[in-house]
């Protein structure tokens, strides 16, 4: 049986590369009875922030001819219902559990991750979402600048021994700069992408199809620039890249591999299907051996 494990450094090893993506899976409880999680490589929570958030007004989706729109805006229930809540039922998952954190300052964020440690539960660690593009404060405001990157970084590496993952944006103009910096603050791990900036309208009416007009584009109409920006992210830093994009099937995961990333997240594909990360996981070893690959360290970053 090939060997499917993945190692990302600070003791974490996923007995696979394949993760869902945050946002596209709730909080990890609403498709309990549809699925084995131990069969994941590891969950990542939509993003928590330290006050519940009602997120934008709907519309907040809209599908799109390869992909979908949304601007969530962060909705969520707050890190103290969180961890009272649905941590309990995460920590108790037999997958590697990342909490996303989001804020709107430094202290926010650090204050979501401290709440959590407090909680004493385990889990494998924190993707810090500095990437989200239709927040009006925080989020992608961090995500642009190498230097508040840094320090946002720097700050959450102090509050915690767990496995910090920066995930990034492509909607900046040199995203490996912004990976270094997350990489000079102490990261564990960048993941990559975020959503691109998109917007949808109705013909006749100029209506917007997501009520925030700009939004975040996700799917399979943003994987060849998902592609290009871990390519690109892993040319530059030396901590583990997790990838993500528009990722639908094995081939898919295995691009990403091709161009550098050590495990891959699934998103938008999770709400034609939350099984199809299970499905990609089984297919693996069966993709690899008709490629004659004989693991995946082999074909890691093989387009370089
Ligand atoms: C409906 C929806 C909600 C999302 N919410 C979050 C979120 O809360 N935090 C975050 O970091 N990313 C969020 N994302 C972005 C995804 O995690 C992922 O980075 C992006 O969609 C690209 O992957 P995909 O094409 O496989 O969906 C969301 C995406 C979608 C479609």
């Amino acid at each position: 049986m090939t060997d499917l494990t993945v190692t990302l450094g600070r003791g974490l090893t996923l007995k696979n590369p394949v993760m869902v993506a945050s946002g596209t899976f709730g909080y990890g409880d609403e498709v309990a009875d549809l699925l084995d999680y131990s069969e994941l490589g590891g969950l990542v929570t939509k993003s928590i922030s330290l006050e519940p958030r009602d997120g934008h007004p709907p519309p907040r989706i809209c599908e799109t001819p390869a992909g979908m729109l949304n601007a969530i805006g962060w909705a969520n229930m707050g890190v103290e219902a969180f961890c009272r809540d649905n941590l309990p039922f995460l920590a108790g998952l037999r997958t590697a559990v990342f909490v996303s954190v989001a804020g709107s300052s430094q202290a926010e964020y650090a204050h979501v991750i401290e709440a959590v440690e407090r909680s004493a539960l385990e889990i494998a660690g924190y993707e810090i979402n500095i990437s989200c593009p239709h927040v009006d404060k925080g989020g992608l405001e961090f995500g642009v600048s190498p230097e508040e990157t840094e320090k946002l970084t720097s700050r959450l590496r102090a509050a915690t021994e767990r496995y910090l993952m920066v995930k990034l944006s492509p909607n900046v103009t040199d995203i490996g700069e912004i990976a270094q910096a997350a990489e000079r603050g102490g990261a564990d791990a960048v993941s990559a992408i975020n959503t691109v900036i998109g917007m949808e309208l109705d013909p006749a009416t100029g209506i917007f199809k997501v009520q925030t007009g700009l939004c975040g584009l996700s799917g399979p109409a943003i994987r060849p620039i998902a592609l290009a920006n871990v390519y690109k992210v892993s040319q530059a830093v030396s901590i583990p890249v997790v990838g993500m994009g528009g990722i639908m099937s094995v081939e898919d995961v295995v691009r990403f591999i091709r161009v550098g990333a050590q495990a891959v997240q699934i998103g938008t594909a999770n709400y034609r299907d939350p099984r199809i990360g299970l499905q990609i996981a089984r297919e693996l070893p069966g993709y690899l051996a008709k490629i004659e690959a004989p693991g995946l360290e082999e074909i890691r970053g093989s387009a370089h």
